[in-house]
């Protein structure tokens, strides 16, 4: 049949265009004659349409066109950005270089005069005339059953299938979209970019599994934010909050005052943290339970009499929050550089990631490498002017870092040497992620503060947690009035959401699981890639991994493709899974009620979408 179509869509729906076929060097391959007909009536040479295209078009052009350039409706809505079509005969395919110039038969009339977004160009030739003529001998519309059956079996089946998009997409999708691109402001987000490429909605969730746009069944391999623990839809937290939510949504806990849920919740973390935590403050997030760690910490010292003890420590690659304190601490330049940041007094040390500063050196050397470095910051600094180091004790959004054998009870210890407290940043790794309710159990680090957010809720609600230990809670209680808090600091509804999120983890078992069954399983499966060509290096711990991933031209070419791990999450998304792309690899922490059967399922997109990669 040979490649029917070539396309040239320089315009803001080249990605709905891409899902559609195969893009090479902005030629659209390998399509299917369905999606790409001519709008009905509206082809430069109507013979040629009749002939090539016939009845179909109508029908296609009513399911394709639709949803993928914007309806009638939707072109005049859009038209700043929705681009138009031409279709022709094979002589008449403009050169690449005069798309833009082009003036669609339908422009005039679909766009009004002021319209200067690039037109999309969509030349037709070598059109399969034996399966038009198979499809509607009779020049009848095929059933969407007839058309599926003549589909090749690439775009015949599971969610990638054309028919599926066709079928399924919502064409309210473009109205959100340019609603999107007008009113709302994105965190973590190149607008510009995103704009080109429409923004990914996603309308649904079940288990492990996610329901897009286009009703593409995704695999959250990243559950979230890593935080997702117990899945989507779990009814025990929905009815949890919804009979909060009758009762009394919403009371303060200031002013001598509480509510049932965040005391149970409270107890509930006591009960599962190290001995010397038992307990808790409030607040809504991650940064803002780091936010409260550094008060309590100032405060602390304060009291004891030293308030020139307040500088932080925490390390490279780390990642606290987006605060002005938390972004400070996060030793991420993309975090901290564009705002001015770190804030005096916040001091980073190197974080034991050999990989990414091209180390010669092994993770354990290099994590004693690291220590010697810290330890000979805190001389530099004076151990009396450091109040606290932060550490998360797999960094995750940083890149997926496990700490090297050792490595983290030698800095506990370095710490508490030098009297600096140690703060375990657990917002990732509580609640089961690595096997343990907390990773301060797992690895032995007798923190003297906690912070919690994310797979405390498993992300139904907003809840962060700051956990501290009886010697800083008796401290501050010897202080009086404690001024610090958040109007929504012990929501009772998120913390209803919490309760019940902690008791179903405990109840699944899911923590055992992880530790005993699905977190080996998952190691496993994520250090074969090891073998794999595109992939330089494997991390991991329990439900957490990264692959660093490389170009065809090795390690050498990352130079050239920085984001090479961006462009391989979205080759694993057209595949069938979300997982994250961070600068040079992908990372995965998928829900906690994932099964084998899932991971394979995570694992043999990613294998695709890392073949495609290098394709
Ligand atoms: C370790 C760690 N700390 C803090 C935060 C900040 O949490 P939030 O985004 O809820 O403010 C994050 C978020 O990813 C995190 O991973």
């Amino acid at each position: 049949m040979g490649i029917p179509f070539a396309a040239v869509t320089p315009c803001a729906k080249q990605k709905t265009l891409a899902r559609l076929g195969e893009v090479r060097d902005g030629f659209l391959l390998d399509l299917v004659p369905l999606v790409l007909t001519s709008p009905i009536n509206h082809c430069a040479d109507r013979d040629f349409h009749d002939r090539v295209f016939g009845a179909p078009a109508e029908f296609i052009l009513s399911l394709a066109m639709g949803p993928a350039l914007g309806a009638d409706q939707g072109f005049k809505k859009q038209s700043d950005q929705a681009g138009g079509i031409m279709i022709c005969n094979e002589k008449d395919i403009p050169a690449p270089s005069a798309i833009p110039t082009i003036r669609s038969p339908m422009r005039d009339e679909f766009f009004p005069a002021k319209t200067t977004a690039p037109v999309a160009a969509i030349a037709g030739f070598g059109m399969n005339a034996d399966l038009v003529d198979k499809l509607h001998p009779k020049k009848v519309p095929p059933t969407p059953a007839q058309v599926e059956s003549e589909l090749s079996p690439r775009w015949r089946n599971g969610p990638n299938s054309v028919i599926n998009f066709l079928m399924n997409h919502d064409p309210s999708t473009s109205e959100l979209r340019e609603l999107d691109r007008q009113f709302h402001l994105h965190p973590f987000t190149h607008h510009s970019d995103m704009h080109k490429s429409g923004t990914q909605l996603i309308k649904s969730g079940d288990g492990c599994f996610l329901i897009d746009q286009d009703d593409r069944r995704l695999l959250d391999g990243l559950a979230g934010l890593w935080c997702v623990n117990v899945g989507y839809n779990c009814a025990a937290i929905v009815e949890a909050v919804h009979r909060q939510m009758r009762q009394l949504p919403y009371y303060p806990s200031f002013f001598n005052t509480t509510t049932e849920p965040p005391v149970r919740v409270a107890e509930f973390l006591a009960k599962k943290s190290p001995a010397r935590l038992n307990r808790t403050i409030f607040s809504n997030s991650g940064s803002e339970a780091n936010e409260s760690a550094l008060k309590i910490i100032r405060s602390y010292h304060h009291t004891r009499g030293q308030s020139g003890k307040c500088k932080i420590l925490s390390r490279s690659f780390s990642y606290h929050g987006v605060t002005l304190a938390a972004s400070s601490m996060t030793g991420l330049p993309i975090c901290y550089e564009p705002f001015d940041l770190p804030l005096p007094g916040f001091i980073h040390v190197p974080g034991p990631h050999p990989y990414a500063v091209q180390s010669p050196l092994d993770p354990e050397a290099y994590g004693k490498w690291c220590l010697e470095e810290t330890a000979k910051t805190i001389q530099r600094e004076g151990a009396n002017t450091i109040a606290a180091m932060f550490v998360e004790p797999i960094q995750g959004a940083g890149g997926v870092i496990p700490p090297p054998p050792g490595y983290l009870a030698e800095l506990r210890d370095l710490l508490r040497k030098n009297n600096i407290l140690f703060v375990a940043d657990e917002v990732i790794t509580a609640f089961g992620r690595l096997g343990h309710w907390f990773a301060s159990n797992l690895w032995n680090l007798d923190p003297d503060i906690i912070t919690l957010a994310k797979g405390i809720t498993s992300g139904y609600l907003p809840l962060g947690a700051t956990m501290v230990s009886d010697e800083i809670s008796e401290t501050i209680f010897s202080a009086g009035y404690f001024a610090h808090g958040y109007t929504y600091s012990a929501h009772p509804s998120s913390a209803a959401a919490a309760l019940a999120n902690l008791e179903t983890i405990e109840s699944l078992g899911l923590v055992e699981r992880v530790r005993d069954d699905t977190g080996p399983y998952f190691q496993q499966k994520l250090h074969e890639f090891a073998a794999h060509p595109a992939v330089s290096e494997v991390r991991g711990y329990g439900l957490i991994g990264a692959l660093e991933v490389i170009p065809r031209s090795g390690r050498a070419g990352l130079a050239s493709e920085p984001t090479i791990g961006v462009r391989a999450s979205g080759l694993i998304r057209e595949e069938g899974s979300i997982v994250r792309g961070i600068r040079t690899l992908i990372a995965m922490a998928p829900p906690l009620i994932i099964t084998r059967e899932e991971i394979d399922h995570l694992f043999s997109c990613v294998k695709r979408g890392l073949d495609r990669l290098w394709d």
